[in-house]
């Protein structure tokens, strides 16, 4: 089981995501239409698959617990 590392998943999200998700081009993430991290974890496979970011399943992890920890606020 992989420990999530908040401090990459800052790093990995302001090089891969905050382009879009962090700027006037694309603002902010739907905080109301998540709910919880199994879904939010799935939002970020997407985007990182479909961007082909070559992620794994650790830089997965570790963005999840960042965004969380930063927007959604979700109890794990
Ligand atoms: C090229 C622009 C772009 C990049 C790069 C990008 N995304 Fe997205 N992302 C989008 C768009 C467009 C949507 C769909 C928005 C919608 O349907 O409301 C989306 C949806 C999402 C959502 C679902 C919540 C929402 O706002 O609807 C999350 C979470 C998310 N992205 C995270 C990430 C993460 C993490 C990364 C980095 C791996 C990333 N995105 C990279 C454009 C991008």
């Amino acid at each position: 089981m992989a420990v999530p590392n908040i401090a990459d998943g800052k790093l990995l999200y302001e090089e891969s995501c905050a382009k879009c998700h962090g700027s006037d081009y694309y603002q902010g993430l739907s905080v109301d239409e998540i709910t919880n991290t199994v879904e939010l974890s799935h939002w970020v496979d997407t985007c990182s698959m479909h961007f082909n970011l070559g992620w794994n399943d650790q830089d997965i992890e570790d963005t999840v617990h960042y965004l969380n920890r930063e927007f959604f606020l979700i109890d794990e």
